[in-house]
Parts: structure tokens; C-alpha cells; sequence
């Protein structure tokens, strides 16, 4: 019986071997282009991933998808005003999000600088929420301009659902 079993596994690790060589070029090819924001990718596993995920789904009931809303705000001056309050200020009270009900609380990130924050907005923006190209990111100086208000998370909600409304989302 053993003997059709020895050149069955020796089969199958040769076809794993060549499996394994032969995969390579195509894992390589099937990398995606690195990111122009890799440095927002860093700050985002850092500082925001344990609450938006890894790819930005957010977590049901709890912190909403990053993957569609950031797109449309970076196309409107109170949209980019938005982003940069959200993490300056955080953001806490129920919120929708394509009819879906989140309320937690968004911790700010006001201890980041400028330069972090804008560069991991654009990751959000451009890499998770795929807004298009032409689209102007967000500069460190738009990040300056929202500092040192005494804006609370309450505030930033409030904004938020008037550019909602205004964006038609
Ligand atoms: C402790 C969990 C937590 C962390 C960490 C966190 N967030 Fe949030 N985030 C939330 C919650 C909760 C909301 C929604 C707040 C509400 O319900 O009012 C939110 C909202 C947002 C929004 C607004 C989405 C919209 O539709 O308007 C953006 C943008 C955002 N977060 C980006 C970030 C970024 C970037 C980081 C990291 C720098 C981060 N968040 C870290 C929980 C978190």
C-alpha cells in the first residue's frame, strides 16, 4: 500500500516546488503600485487601524467605512475643512453613513503634525476612498489653517451633517 503512497507525496512536493518557483513573478506582478502615501500608510496602522481596519471597512455600530465619504468631501472646500477637523478635533455623536448608524467616539489627533496628518488624509482619500487623480490632496497648510480652534468632537459632527447634506450623501 505504502508504495502508492511514497510517489504520491514526492509528486506533490515536486509539483509545491515548482508551484512555489514558478509563482514568484506573478506575486510580484500582482503587488500593487506602491502607494504615493506611504508615509500616511504608516500613521494610518499606527494610529487608526485598530478602529477603521486595515483596508478602512470600520467596524458595524461602531467606526464608519473610510472607503467612500472622504472621497466626495476632498471635492468641496467644507469636505477637505472636514477631514482636517475630524482628526484635529475627533468627532463623537451618532452619524450615517450610506443609511448605515455609527456612534462611537473619534479621538483627535492633535498631537500629529501637520505633515502627518495631511499625508495620511491623502492616504485615506486616494488610496482607500479611491477619489479621483485629479483631485488636489490635502496640504500641510490646510491642516495649519483649522489648528488652535476650541472646535470639541460635538462641533465637528455638526459641520459634518450640513456637508452631507450639501454633498447630497
Ligand atoms: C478609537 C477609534 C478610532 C480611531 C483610533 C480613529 N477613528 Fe476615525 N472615527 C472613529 C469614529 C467612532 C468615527 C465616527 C464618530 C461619530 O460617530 O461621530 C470616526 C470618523 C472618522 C472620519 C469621518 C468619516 C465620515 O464619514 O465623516 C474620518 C475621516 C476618520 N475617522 C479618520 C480617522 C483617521 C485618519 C484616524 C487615524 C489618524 C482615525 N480616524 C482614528 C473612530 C476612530
Amino acid at each position: 500500500m505504502n508504495r502508492w503512497r511514497w510517489p504520491a507525496v514526492g509528486l506533490f512536493s515536486a509539483a509545491a516546488a515548482v508551484g512555489a518557483v514558478g509563482a514568484l513573478p506573478r506575486v510580484l506582478a500582482d503587488e500593487p503600485a506602491p502607494s504615493a502615501y506611504a508615509a500616511g500608510a504608516a500613521v494610518f496602522q499606527t494610529n487608526c487601524v485598530v478602529c477603521h481596519g486595515a483596508k478602512g471597512q470600520g467596524q458595524p455600530g461602531l467606526a464608519p467605512p473610510l472607503t467612500v465619504y472622504p472621497s466626495h468631501y476632498i471635492t468641496s472646500p467644507e469636505g477637505r475643512r472636514q477631514l482636517a477637523m475630524t482628526v484635529l478635533y475627533g468627532m463623537y455623536g451618532d452619524i450615517s453613513v450610506e443609511g448605515q448608524h455609527y456612534n462611537f467616539r473619534m479621538p483627535n489627533f492633535a498631537r500629529l503634525d501637520d505633515g502627518a496628518l495631511a499625508t495620511v488624509l491623502n492616504y485615506v482619500v486616494f488610496d482607500m476612498a479611491h477619489a479621483t487623480p485629479e483631485a488636489k490632496p490635502i496640504q500641510p497648510e490646510e491642516i495649519a489653517a483649522e489648528r488652535a480652534q476650541s472646535l470639541g468632537g460635538d462641533a465637528v459632527r455638526v459641520h459634518r451633517a450640513a456637508l452631507v447634506t450639501a454633498l447630497g450623501l
